[in-house]
């Protein structure tokens, strides 16, 4: 190999890993307008912001999200922190191990046996003690912040916002990626009124519709609450329905039967369709309660004007849930087109060791938003700069540097190039910048105090001083804003 090539090579190596990359300018604007507009719509209702960090102990996500759930037993980014843990873990297994020597000097397979078993027992406990996680989805950092600052003693409910990156070890692909980004409210405390529920509902519409999502639809639904005579009846049922239909089923579904029946209403595999449209339905077995709640939630959507088609399969991949569960899908995606997820969790913060708390909410997906809007046009946001300064001379270095400062002070967007360029070439790099003006500087028009500013569109070129300049300037982006 070339040394050139061995050094291509090397360059290649560096790479954003897997399911990770780099958002750009300009596409980072227009991320910039959805978060600003979720700031804006999300205070309009009362929300105020919350600032998690970005790890927790493991024992968060497995105790909320559930043991058994994809996000836990596949996806979850975990280590074990303190190498102060690692080196008691390193002793902890070299005494299990000797004592495992000890007890057994004969029987080898014996012995190969009782250090195995030695090694995974000591390995298990420490590491379930020290492990921490890169957070796959927000809503239990929300609620343990909830019991850590006491938030119950404020007044109820608390309304939180977040946004930031989550991690998920997923297979990447168009809209699923391995760090990935969720704007997510939650409501917290007070009364599991399902006024709460609409409302939260309207805003998270309300939010897509300022974004300019369009053909965004709602899907709602109710999986009742944990109870013999609400969804664990239910349960029972289709899991006695899945034992019927079980050779019918592909294996991740035949898996599920036992381990997570509900799941397998999840399902997008084509060949199971049909066997699972003929299962029970869970608004069938809601209790009196939970069918209440939902008939209202579904009353109040429509008072609200919120459109929305129920789905009875919605039953979401997170453990917490309980009554309602909403997802919103949007166009232009391919087969990732949920752009937000949401439900009411009502017994999540108790679990969590706080008090008893009733709690809805939702994440939406950044970066499906975005691809969505993308997708249908409505992404672009304004580029370029106002003004580039094409200075030629000493004397109009100064000029265009305090000039620069001015109008950057004055809120325009200004380019100043650091060498003194010629003027067809300074025009041209301007155009390259999309930029609307071009002021130009020379010698002459410094000692005049008359400067030229040219309209790049048009080509018209109008000589100001310095101060009318700005006005001219001012009104023109008033004009245009
Ligand atoms: P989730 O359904 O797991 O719910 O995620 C919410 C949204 O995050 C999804 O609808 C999707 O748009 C986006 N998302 C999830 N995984 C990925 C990925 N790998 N790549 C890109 N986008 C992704 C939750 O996370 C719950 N915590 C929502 C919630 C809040 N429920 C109550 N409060």
């Amino acid at each position: 190999m070339s040394d050139a090539t061995a050094k291509k090579e090397e360059r290649r190596k560096f790479q954003a890993i897997k399911g990770t990359r780099d958002i750009l300018p300009p596409e980072t604007e227009l991320w910039n307008r959805v978060e600003q507009t979720a700031r804006e719509v999300f205070a309009a209702y009362g929300f105020g912001e919350i600032r998690i960090p970005d790890f927790e102990l493991a024992r968060l996500f497995e105790h909320s999200i559930g043991d058994e759930t994809d996000v836990i037993t596949k996806e979850l980014y975990s280590w074990i922190d303190s190498p102060r843990a690692n080196q008691a873990l390193r002793r902890v297994r070299a005494k299990a191990i000797a004592n495992a020597y000890r007890a057994i000097h004969d029987d080898q397979a014996v012995r190969e046996e009782l250090f195995k078993q030695a090694e995974a027992g000591a390995l298990d406990t420490l590491a379930r003690a020290n492990r921490i996680s890169l957070r796959p989805e927000a809503t239990a950092s929300v609620c343990r912040a909830y019991i850590e600052h006491r938030m119950q003693s404020l007044p109820q409910p608390v309304k939180l916002y977040y946004m930031g990156p989550m991690f998920r070890r997923e297979q990447p692909q168009k809209g699923r990626y391995r760090q990935f980004y969720q704007i997510g409210a939650e409501v917290l405390g007070g009364t599991d009124a399902p006024g709460i529920d609409a409302e939260v509902i309207e805003m998270l519409m309300t939010f897509f519709d300022k974004c300019g999502l369009q053909g965004a639809t709602l899907y709602i639904n109710s999986i009742g609450h944990n109870a013999d005579n609400c969804r664990r009846g239910y349960v029972a049922k289709l899991k006695a329905a899945l034992g019927r239909v079980k050779d019918k089923l592909g294996p991740d579904s035949q898996r599920r039967i036992d381990s997570n029946p509900l799941r397998v209403l999840d399902s997008k595999l084509e060949s199971e369709q049909a066997v699972i449209a003929t299962l029970p339905h869970i608004a069938d077995h809601l209790c009196d309660e939970c069918k209440a709640h939902y008939a209202e939630v579904k009353r109040q959507l429509q008072v609200r004007g919120v459109l929305y088609q129920e789905n009875w399969r919605l039953v979401r991949g997170l453990d917490y849930y309980m009554r309602t569960t909403f997802e919103i899908t949007a166009p232009g995606l391919g087969s990732q087109n949920a752009v937000c997820g949401g439900g009411r969790y009502d017994g999540l913060v108790e679990l969590l060791g706080g008090p008893p708390t009733k709690g809805i909410g939702f994440a939406i997906g950044e970066d499906r938003l975005i691809l969505s809007l993308q997708e249908s046009g409505k992404g672009q946001v304004p580029q370029g700069r106002d003004i580039y300064i094409a200075w030629m001379g000493e004397k109009a270095h100064a000029t265009a540097i305090r000039a620069a400062k001015d109008l950057r002070k004055a809120g325009f967007s200004v380019e100043l190039p650091p060498l003194e360029q010629k003027l067809g070439k300074a025009l041209g790099q301007a155009d390259k910048l999309g930029a609307k003006y071009a002021l130009i500087l020379g010698d002459n028009e410094v000692s005049e105090g008359l400067w030229t500013l040219k309209t790049l569109s048009t080509g018209e070129q109008t000589k100001f001083t310095a101060s009318d300049l700005l006005e001219f300037l001012r009104q023109q982006k008033n004009v245009s804003s």
